[in-house]
Parts: C-alpha cells; sequence; structure tokens
C-alpha cells in the first residue's frame, strides 16, 4: 500500500507528539556539565576548522567568479573568528578537562558548496545547542551556551538567506536534536582525533539516505547494512516527532520543509536505544506562500545524509 497522496500518509502516521521536549532523548545519565561542555567544544572545534580552512582555500576572486556575493567572504571572515571565540570560552571553561581538536575533512569542491554545507552546519550547531540545554546544571554555562546558540542561529539565517537565497528559518521552532543525532552528522568530517580526548557518551549510527525526496511525497530509502522494512523512520521537525512506518523500502515523507531523520525499531520512542540507522537532513525550500510543493530532490540532503 503505497502512495503519494496526503490520505495514505496519514495513515501511516504512527505518533505524533507536538510541543513536547525534549526529543531525541539520549538514554545515558552521564551526561553531566564537563560532558555537555565538550561535546559542544568538540563541535566548534570542527566549526572553526572548517571556516579557517575554507578561508584558506577560496579567495575574494574565487568567492565572486562562483557567483557569490562580493561582501560575503568578509563576513565569512567573522563568522571564523566566533567560531574561534567560542572554542576559546569553551576550553577556558573547562580548563584541564577541554578535549583537544581533531582533524577534519570537509567535502566542499567550491565556495557555494562550502556556503551549502555552512548553511547545514549552522543548523546542526543550532540543534545541537537546542538538545544539548536540558543536561545543564550551572547557570553561568547555560547562560553561555544561550548566546552561543542565538549566533549560531544568526550566522545560519544569514547563510541562508542573502547568501544561499534559501529560508532564513523553517517554521515557529527550530528541532532539537539528541547528542548521538549530531554526533553522527559530525562524525562524517572527523577523520582522527587525539587519542588523550576523554570520549563522548554518544554512538555514530549506520548511514541513513533518502532517494528523491519531496514533502508529502513517496521516497525510496536505504540505510547501511540495515533491513529497512518494518522498522520506522522518525522524522524530526521543531517539536514534533513522527513516525512513519517503512514498507517495501520506501516511506512517505511528511510535509514539512525542515527535517532530520533516522531509522528506528520503535513507532514511538527514537534515542540511543531504538535508533537503527542516521541522520538524513531533508530541506525544501518553500515560497512566501509558505509553499514547498514544488520542490524536490534536496541536494544538500545528500552531502550529508
Ligand atoms: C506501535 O508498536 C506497538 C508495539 O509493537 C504496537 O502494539 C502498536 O500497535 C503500534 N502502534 C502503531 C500506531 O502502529
Ligand atoms: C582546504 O585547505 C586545507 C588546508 O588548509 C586542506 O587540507 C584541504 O584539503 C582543502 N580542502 C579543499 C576542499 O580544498
Ligand atoms: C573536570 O571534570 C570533573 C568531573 O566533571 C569536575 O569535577 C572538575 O571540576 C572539572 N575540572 C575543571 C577544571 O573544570
Ligand atoms: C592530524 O594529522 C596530522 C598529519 O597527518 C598528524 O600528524 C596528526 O597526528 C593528526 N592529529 C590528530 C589529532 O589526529
Ligand atoms: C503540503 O502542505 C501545504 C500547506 O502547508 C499544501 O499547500 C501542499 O499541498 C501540501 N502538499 C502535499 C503533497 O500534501
Ligand atoms: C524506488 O525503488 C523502486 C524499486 O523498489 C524503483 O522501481 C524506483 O525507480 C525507485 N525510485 C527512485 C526514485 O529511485
Amino acid at each position: 500500500m503505497k502512495s503519494t497522496s496526503f490520505i495514505s500518509f496519514s495513515a501511516f502516521v504512527c505518533a505524533v507528539t507536538a510541543f513536547v521536549i525534549p526529543q531525541a532523548r539520549d538514554t545515558t545519565s552521564t551526561i553531566d556539565d564537563t560532558v555537555v561542555l565538550n561535546y559542544a567544544l568538540t563541535l566548534e572545534y570542527l566549526e572553526a576548522a572548517f571556516y579557517s580552512g575554507a578561508l584558506s582555500n577560496f579567495s575574494q576572486d574565487d568567492f565572486v567568479n562562483d557567483g557569490l556575493p562580493e561582501w560575503s567572504r568578509g563576513r565569512f571572515e567573522q563568522i571564523a573568528a566566533h567560531e574561534q571565540a567560542h572554542v576559546q570560552l569553551l576550553s577556558g571553561a573547562l580548563g584541564a578537562n577541554a578535549t583537544q581538536a581533531c582533524n577534519y575533512s570537509f567535502p566542499y569542491t567550491s565556495p557555494s558548496s562550502f556556503t551549502a554545507l555552512s548553511q547545514l552546519l549552522e543548523g546542526v550547531g543550532v540543534s545541537a545547542y537546542a538538545g544539548a540545554a536540558q543536561y545543564i546544571s550551572n547557570a553561568n554555562y547555560l547562560t553561555t551556551a544561550a548566546v552561543i546558540l542565538s549566533t549560531e542561529a544568526r550566522h545560519a539565517a544569514w547563510v541562508a538567506g542573502p547568501v544561499n537565497k534559501e529560508n532564513a528559518w523553517s517554521g515557529p521552532f527550530d528541532t532539537p536534536l539528541g547528542l548521538s543525532v549530531v554526533y553522527t552528522l559530525a562524525a562524517q568530517f572527523i577523520t582522527s582525533c587525539p587519542s588523550s580526548n576523554p570520549s563522548l557518551p554518544v554512538t555514530a549510527f549506520p548511514t541513513l539516505s533518502f532517494t528523491d525526496a519531496s514533502p508529502g511525497q513517496s521516497s525510496n530509502i536505504t540505510a547501511d547494512g540495515v533491513t529497512t522494512d518494518g522498522q520506522f523512520v522518525a522524522f524530526f521537525t521543531g517539536l514534533s516527532t513522527i513516525f512513519v512506518e517503512v514498507e517495501n523500502g520506501q516511506v512517505v515523507v511528511p510535509n514539512k520543509t525542515m527535517m532530520y531523520a533516522v531509522l528506528t525499531n520503535s513507532n514511538s520512542t527514537a534515542d540511543d536505544s531504538t535508533i537503527t540507522a542516521g541522520v538524513a537532513v531533508l530541506q525544501f525550500p518553500f515560497n512566501s506562500d509558505g509553499d514547498s510543493s514544488t520542490s524536490s530532490g534536496d541536494s544538500s540532503m545528500n552531502v550529508i545524509s
């Protein structure tokens, strides 16, 4: 029973929870402030290396010749400095407990593929801070995380809007993500880390990929070494998680503009104990009437899924 109509889609929706925090719950109970700050620092190191590497690879002429606004590279210099400042602040707070930078490899090949990946990474950064806030007990650290989060959200909106000519937001709520979901997205860019780094309580899941995904339409999915039929795809979107059953290797994608998707063996819980593959990022442009029905096959999804 596969159909692309909205009515059939409704039948596949097993559970929708709106306005419930947290989602993508982490199963471990060992997440204290040191762990959360090191998790944040891990992401900030990655972002700092991402921007400094791209800026050392691409000149002002490279940006302009690739069709980017002539004022954009200077703004990316500012963003690179912000990420470095985040690294310094978090390292300072952690003192001797601070994790160290790793080596990274990013798949961009041009200034415009760099700005596409920047949009994705800034969005993941926002979701990472939103999802981890619940684990912070020290009030000063919470304030620090809040102001870093809001700055990452400004980066995300600026890169998406003026630079990439896409939507600066996806809806009234960003999507909080669990530590392992974020780490799975980050891990594909990390090539090696100092062995002395403290380990984080996270899992990197096998890759989940969508083929030709469109909002409200059926899409083929594959998961590395994992049988998909009979499992569910949990779509994290804003404060909701939508579970859709996989049948014949296909899943009906909810009619939303921004989703992080994971494969789960549960129809009602998406956490480290039930996620079997992920994470695919589904982002669909929408026009000023909020209509995304003309968009399909978002390319950024496959860059990172
Ligand atoms: C979800 O899974 C439980 C346990 O397998 C099952 O009893 C229930 O019917 C399922 N709910 C839906 C809506 O599929
Ligand atoms: C960018 O430059 C760094 C050195 O700063 C290099 O290691 C990396 O391979 C370059 N990446 C690309 C995509 O050109
Ligand atoms: C290092 O981490 C431990 C365990 O969380 C904590 O007790 C200690 O205060 C931390 N030290 C610093 C310098 O933050
Ligand atoms: C990073 O790569 C360099 C060069 O390959 C290597 O010497 C260094 O040990 C690596 N650092 C880490 C933290 O893995
Ligand atoms: C998705 O929802 C929008 C309104 O939010 C609607 O215009 C569009 O027809 C819907 N598309 C599908 C495939 O259900
Ligand atoms: C989806 O998979 C079916 C076979 O299961 C295949 O016929 C179809 O072409 C695939 N669609 C896409 C877009 O890859």
